[in-house]
Protein backbone atom coordinates (compact mmCIF):
# COMPACT_ATOMS: atom_id res chain seq x y z
CA UNK A 1 0.00 0.00 0.00
CA UNK A 2 1.16 4.02 -0.96
CA UNK A 3 1.68 5.56 2.08
CA UNK A 4 -0.58 8.22 0.24
CA UNK A 5 -3.37 6.03 0.55
CA UNK A 6 -6.24 6.15 3.16
CA UNK A 7 -6.35 3.24 5.20
CA UNK A 8 -8.41 0.45 3.56
CA UNK A 9 -11.95 1.25 5.97
CA UNK A 10 -12.01 5.11 5.35
CA UNK A 11 -14.81 6.13 2.45
CA UNK A 12 -13.41 7.35 -0.91
CA UNK A 13 -12.43 11.73 -0.32
CA UNK A 14 -16.32 12.35 -2.11
CA UNK A 15 -18.05 10.21 0.57
CA UNK A 16 -15.75 12.78 3.20
CA UNK A 17 -18.27 15.09 4.75
CA UNK A 18 -17.36 19.02 4.73
CA UNK A 19 -19.35 21.15 7.11
CA UNK A 20 -20.95 22.40 3.73
CA UNK A 21 -22.22 19.43 2.28
CA UNK A 22 -23.87 18.09 5.73
CA UNK A 23 -25.51 21.77 6.45
CA UNK A 24 -26.99 21.15 2.88
CA UNK A 25 -28.10 17.79 3.80
CA UNK A 26 -29.89 19.38 7.08
CA UNK A 27 -31.25 22.08 4.95
CA UNK A 28 -33.00 19.26 2.63
CA UNK A 29 -34.33 17.54 5.66
CA UNK A 30 -36.07 20.21 7.05
CA UNK A 31 -37.66 21.48 3.89
CA UNK A 32 -38.63 17.91 3.55
CA UNK A 33 -39.73 16.76 6.77
CA UNK A 34 -40.04 19.74 9.02
CA UNK A 35 -36.96 18.14 11.45
CA UNK A 36 -34.09 19.66 12.57
CA UNK A 37 -30.67 17.32 12.00
CA UNK A 38 -29.06 19.02 15.72
CA UNK A 39 -32.17 17.73 17.21
CA UNK A 40 -31.92 14.12 15.77
CA UNK A 41 -28.70 13.53 14.99
CA UNK A 42 -27.54 11.20 17.22
CA UNK A 43 -23.40 9.81 17.62
CA UNK A 44 -22.19 8.21 14.75
CA UNK A 45 -24.74 9.85 12.12
CA UNK A 46 -22.46 10.96 9.62
CA UNK A 47 -20.45 7.37 9.10
CA UNK A 48 -23.98 5.62 8.97
CA UNK A 49 -24.77 8.09 6.14
CA UNK A 50 -21.70 7.07 4.13
CA UNK A 51 -22.01 3.39 4.72
CA UNK A 52 -25.72 3.83 3.24
CA UNK A 53 -24.58 6.08 0.30
CA UNK A 54 -21.48 3.99 -0.15
CA UNK A 55 -24.33 1.15 -0.58
CA UNK A 56 -26.02 2.41 -2.97
CA UNK A 57 -22.99 2.80 -5.11
CA UNK A 58 -23.06 6.44 -5.25
CA UNK A 59 -19.46 7.69 -5.76
CA UNK A 60 -20.22 11.26 -3.80
CA UNK A 61 -22.37 13.19 -1.68
CA UNK A 62 -23.12 15.81 -4.16
CA UNK A 63 -24.45 13.21 -6.29
CA UNK A 64 -26.51 12.01 -3.12
CA UNK A 65 -27.83 15.65 -2.26
CA UNK A 66 -28.68 15.76 -6.48
CA UNK A 67 -30.36 12.89 -6.33
CA UNK A 68 -32.50 13.07 -2.96
CA UNK A 69 -34.34 15.59 -4.75
CA UNK A 70 -35.41 14.36 -7.95
CA UNK A 71 -39.10 13.34 -8.24
CA UNK A 72 -38.51 9.88 -8.28
CA UNK A 73 -36.17 9.21 -5.05
CA UNK A 74 -39.33 8.89 -2.76
CA UNK A 75 -37.60 5.46 -1.21
CA UNK A 76 -33.97 6.77 -1.04
CA UNK A 77 -35.20 9.85 1.25
CA UNK A 78 -37.79 7.50 3.00
CA UNK A 79 -34.49 5.10 3.80
CA UNK A 80 -32.80 8.75 5.08
CA UNK A 81 -35.37 8.95 7.23
CA UNK A 82 -35.09 5.96 8.40
CA UNK A 83 -31.69 6.47 9.15
CA UNK A 84 -32.00 9.95 11.80
CA UNK A 85 -35.60 9.56 13.16
CA UNK A 86 -35.71 9.05 16.82
CA UNK A 87 -38.01 6.32 17.22
CA UNK A 88 -38.35 5.49 21.01
CA UNK A 89 -41.96 4.71 21.98
CA UNK A 90 -43.67 2.61 24.25
CA UNK A 91 -47.43 1.60 25.35
CA UNK A 92 -49.08 4.17 27.59
CA UNK A 93 -47.21 6.39 27.67
CA UNK A 94 -48.48 9.33 29.36
CA UNK A 95 -50.80 7.14 31.17
CA UNK A 96 -53.02 9.97 32.39
CA UNK A 97 -53.73 11.34 28.63
CA UNK A 98 -55.40 7.86 27.87
CA UNK A 99 -57.03 7.43 31.40
CA UNK A 100 -58.79 10.47 30.47
CA UNK A 101 -59.76 9.57 27.08
CA UNK A 102 -61.19 6.42 27.96
CA UNK A 103 -63.24 7.71 31.49
CA UNK A 104 -64.09 10.95 29.83
CA UNK A 105 -62.74 12.10 26.56
CA UNK A 106 -64.73 9.18 24.27
CA UNK A 107 -68.20 9.23 26.13
CA UNK A 108 -68.66 13.03 26.00
CA UNK A 109 -67.35 12.87 22.05
CA UNK A 110 -70.45 9.51 21.70
CA UNK A 111 -72.69 11.64 23.58
CA UNK A 112 -72.32 15.34 21.90
CA UNK A 113 -72.36 13.76 17.95
CA UNK A 114 -76.22 13.85 17.60
CA UNK A 115 -76.72 17.52 19.70
CA UNK A 116 -73.51 18.81 17.00
CA UNK A 117 -74.50 17.18 14.17
CA UNK A 118 -71.66 14.76 13.82
CA UNK A 119 -71.27 11.60 11.89
CA UNK A 120 -71.50 8.31 14.04
CA UNK A 121 -68.21 7.64 13.74
CA UNK A 122 -65.46 8.91 15.81
CA UNK A 123 -61.83 9.25 14.07
CA UNK A 124 -58.85 9.17 16.06
CA UNK A 125 -54.86 9.69 14.28
CA UNK A 126 -51.97 9.14 15.96
CA UNK A 127 -49.35 11.34 13.93
CA UNK A 128 -45.50 10.44 14.47
CA UNK A 129 -46.74 7.02 15.57
CA UNK A 130 -43.53 5.26 15.04
CA UNK A 131 -43.08 1.54 15.64
CA UNK A 132 -47.22 1.56 16.87
CA UNK A 133 -47.46 1.83 20.36
CA UNK A 134 -49.22 4.61 20.77
CA UNK A 135 -51.75 3.69 18.07
CA UNK A 136 -52.22 0.15 19.64
CA UNK A 137 -52.78 2.21 23.20
CA UNK A 138 -55.30 3.83 21.60
CA UNK A 139 -56.87 1.32 19.51
CA UNK A 140 -57.15 -0.59 23.01
CA UNK A 141 -59.11 2.05 24.45
CA UNK A 142 -61.17 2.43 21.80
CA UNK A 143 -62.07 -1.02 20.78
CA UNK A 144 -63.07 -1.28 25.11
CA UNK A 145 -65.03 1.34 24.23
CA UNK A 146 -66.85 0.30 21.26
CA UNK A 147 -67.71 -2.88 23.02
CA UNK A 148 -69.94 -1.02 25.55
CA UNK A 149 -71.30 1.27 22.56
CA UNK A 150 -71.42 -0.95 19.39
CA UNK A 151 -73.72 1.12 17.62
CA UNK A 152 -70.35 3.88 17.47
CA UNK A 153 -67.91 3.76 14.70
CA UNK A 154 -64.25 4.31 15.56
CA UNK A 155 -61.56 4.23 13.09
CA UNK A 156 -57.60 4.69 14.64
CA UNK A 157 -55.33 5.96 12.03
CA UNK A 158 -51.52 5.69 12.68
CA UNK A 159 -49.10 7.75 10.41
CA UNK A 160 -45.36 8.14 10.49
CA UNK A 161 -42.68 9.43 7.80
CA UNK A 162 -40.18 6.77 8.40
CA UNK A 163 -41.45 3.92 6.10
CA UNK A 164 -39.39 1.49 8.03
CA UNK A 165 -41.31 2.17 11.28
CA UNK A 166 -44.66 1.61 9.57
CA UNK A 167 -43.71 -1.72 8.37
CA UNK A 168 -42.77 -2.28 12.18
CA UNK A 169 -46.05 -0.91 13.46
CA UNK A 170 -47.96 -2.95 11.30
CA UNK A 171 -46.67 -6.48 12.08
CA UNK A 172 -47.29 -5.35 16.04
CA UNK A 173 -44.51 -7.71 17.49
CA UNK A 174 -42.85 -5.88 20.59
CA UNK A 175 -40.32 -6.75 23.20
CA UNK A 176 -40.33 -5.62 26.83
CA UNK A 177 -39.31 -2.43 26.32
CA UNK A 178 -42.26 -1.34 24.47
CA UNK A 179 -44.03 -2.46 27.59
CA UNK A 180 -42.28 -0.63 30.39
CA UNK A 181 -44.77 1.48 31.62
CA UNK A 182 -47.49 -1.09 31.68
CA UNK A 183 -47.98 -3.22 34.63
CA UNK A 184 -50.06 -6.73 34.20
CA UNK A 185 -52.93 -5.04 35.67
CA UNK A 186 -53.25 -2.48 32.87
CA UNK A 187 -52.76 -5.53 30.10
CA UNK A 188 -55.73 -7.40 31.73
CA UNK A 189 -58.03 -3.82 32.25
CA UNK A 190 -59.85 -4.45 29.02
CA UNK A 191 -61.54 -7.47 29.16
CA UNK A 192 -59.22 -8.73 26.40
CA UNK A 193 -56.03 -9.47 25.68
CA UNK A 194 -53.75 -7.17 23.66
CA UNK A 195 -50.82 -9.26 23.13
CA UNK A 196 -49.83 -12.57 23.15
CA UNK A 197 -46.60 -14.08 24.11
CA UNK A 198 -44.31 -15.34 20.79
CA UNK A 199 -40.60 -16.79 20.87
CA UNK A 200 -39.87 -13.68 19.36
CA UNK A 201 -41.91 -11.21 22.45
CA UNK A 202 -45.51 -10.10 21.96
CA UNK A 203 -47.41 -9.94 19.04
CA UNK A 204 -50.90 -7.62 19.00
CA UNK A 205 -54.04 -9.84 18.97
CA UNK A 206 -55.60 -10.01 15.64
CA UNK A 207 -58.62 -7.60 16.67
CA UNK A 208 -56.48 -5.04 17.79
CA UNK A 209 -54.46 -5.39 14.58
CA UNK A 210 -57.75 -4.90 12.52
CA UNK A 211 -58.99 -2.07 14.39
CA UNK A 212 -56.48 0.41 13.24
CA UNK A 213 -54.71 1.18 10.19
CA UNK A 214 -51.20 2.64 9.55
CA UNK A 215 -49.46 4.60 6.64
CA UNK A 216 -46.53 6.56 5.50
CA UNK A 217 -47.32 10.25 6.13
CA UNK A 218 -45.13 13.20 6.29
CA UNK A 219 -47.02 16.01 8.11
CA UNK A 220 -44.64 18.67 6.01
CA UNK A 221 -46.60 17.33 2.87
CA UNK A 222 -49.35 20.07 3.05
CA UNK A 223 -51.82 17.60 1.58
CA UNK A 224 -50.99 14.65 3.33
CA UNK A 225 -53.22 15.32 6.00
CA UNK A 226 -56.65 16.59 4.27
CA UNK A 227 -57.97 13.45 4.37
CA UNK A 228 -57.96 13.75 8.14
CA UNK A 229 -60.64 16.72 7.76
CA UNK A 230 -62.89 15.61 10.42
CA UNK A 231 -60.94 14.07 13.46
CA UNK A 232 -62.11 14.09 16.95
CA UNK A 233 -58.52 13.03 18.27
CA UNK A 234 -55.24 13.90 17.26
CA UNK A 235 -52.05 12.81 19.12
CA UNK A 236 -49.13 14.12 18.08
CA UNK A 237 -46.46 13.28 20.77
CA UNK A 238 -42.97 13.94 21.16
CA UNK A 239 -42.52 14.68 17.34
CA UNK A 240 -42.75 18.68 17.65
CA UNK A 241 -40.03 18.78 19.25
CA UNK A 242 -37.59 17.92 16.33
CA UNK A 243 -39.52 20.58 14.39
CA UNK A 244 -38.68 24.64 14.14
CA UNK A 245 -41.08 26.72 15.32
CA UNK A 246 -42.06 28.13 12.08
CA UNK A 247 -43.57 24.75 11.46
CA UNK A 248 -44.88 23.97 14.74
CA UNK A 249 -47.28 26.85 14.71
CA UNK A 250 -48.10 25.85 11.38
CA UNK A 251 -49.01 22.71 12.18
CA UNK A 252 -50.99 22.82 15.36
CA UNK A 253 -53.28 25.19 13.27
CA UNK A 254 -53.56 22.76 10.74
CA UNK A 255 -54.53 20.04 13.23
CA UNK A 256 -57.19 22.91 14.70
CA UNK A 257 -58.47 22.95 11.33
CA UNK A 258 -59.00 19.29 10.85
CA UNK A 259 -60.53 18.63 14.31
CA UNK A 260 -64.23 18.42 15.45
CA UNK A 261 -65.65 21.18 17.56
CA UNK A 262 -64.86 19.43 21.01
CA UNK A 263 -61.94 17.40 19.54
CA UNK A 264 -58.56 17.50 21.16
CA UNK A 265 -55.44 17.26 20.50
CA UNK A 266 -52.43 15.52 22.74
CA UNK A 267 -49.19 16.56 22.54
CA UNK A 268 -45.80 14.92 24.71
CA UNK A 269 -45.64 15.40 28.32
CA UNK A 270 -42.18 17.43 27.74
CA UNK A 271 -43.40 19.40 24.98
CA UNK A 272 -45.64 22.78 26.86
CA UNK A 273 -46.24 25.13 24.68
CA UNK A 274 -45.53 29.01 25.64
CA UNK A 275 -48.72 29.41 25.04
CA UNK A 276 -52.52 27.88 24.75
CA UNK A 277 -53.23 27.78 20.37
CA UNK A 278 -55.42 29.92 19.24
CA UNK A 279 -58.98 28.23 18.55
CA UNK A 280 -57.83 25.69 21.51
CA UNK A 281 -58.46 25.84 24.81
CA UNK A 282 -56.17 23.76 27.77
CA UNK A 283 -57.91 20.58 29.70
CA UNK A 284 -56.11 19.21 32.71
CA UNK A 285 -56.48 15.14 31.87
CA UNK A 286 -55.68 13.77 35.38
CA UNK A 287 -51.87 15.07 35.90
CA UNK A 288 -51.66 15.73 32.00
CA UNK A 289 -53.15 17.71 29.64
CA UNK A 290 -54.49 18.14 26.33
CA UNK A 291 -55.82 20.74 23.91
CA UNK A 292 -59.53 21.03 23.10
CA UNK A 293 -61.05 22.47 19.88
CA UNK A 294 -63.05 25.55 20.94
CA UNK A 295 -66.45 25.68 18.79
CA UNK A 296 -66.57 28.67 16.42
CA UNK A 297 -68.88 30.20 18.73
CA UNK A 298 -66.55 30.00 21.90
CA UNK A 299 -68.32 27.98 24.34
CA UNK A 300 -67.13 24.78 25.09
CA UNK A 301 -69.11 21.52 23.39
C1 LIG B 1 -39.94 10.00 19.32
S1 LIG B 1 -41.03 9.32 18.15
C2 LIG B 1 -42.59 9.56 18.98
C3 LIG B 1 -43.46 8.32 18.94
C4 LIG B 1 -44.78 8.43 19.67
N1 LIG B 1 -45.58 9.53 19.20
C5 LIG B 1 -44.58 8.53 21.16
O1 LIG B 1 -44.66 9.64 21.73
O2 LIG B 1 -44.33 7.50 21.80
C6 LIG B 1 -41.08 10.59 16.88
C7 LIG B 1 -41.67 10.09 15.57
O3 LIG B 1 -42.00 11.22 14.75
C8 LIG B 1 -41.81 10.82 13.40
N2 LIG B 1 -41.71 12.02 12.55
C9 LIG B 1 -40.72 12.95 12.51
N3 LIG B 1 -40.96 13.85 11.54
C10 LIG B 1 -42.13 13.51 10.96
C11 LIG B 1 -42.90 14.06 9.88
N4 LIG B 1 -42.49 15.14 9.19
N5 LIG B 1 -44.05 13.44 9.54
C12 LIG B 1 -44.47 12.33 10.21
N6 LIG B 1 -43.78 11.76 11.22
C13 LIG B 1 -42.62 12.34 11.60
C14 LIG B 1 -40.51 10.02 13.47
O4 LIG B 1 -40.34 9.18 12.34
C15 LIG B 1 -40.70 9.23 14.78
O5 LIG B 1 -41.24 7.97 14.55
Amino acid sequence: MNHQDPPPSSPPPGLTWTEENYRALARFVQSYSGIIMERVAQKGVRERLTQHIQSLGISSIDDYLLLLQSPKSAALRGELISLITVSESYFFRNPDQFRYIARTLLPRLAANRQELGLRREIRVLSAGCSTGEETYSLAAICLWFQRRHPDLAITVVGADINPRNVELARAGIYRDRSFRQVSRDLRHEFGFPLYREIPEGYAVEEELRRFVQFKTLNLKDPDALKCHAGSDIIMCRNVLIYFEETFRNALLQTFQGLLNPGGMLFLGETESLAAVPAGFELVPCLRAYGYRKLHPSGHTP
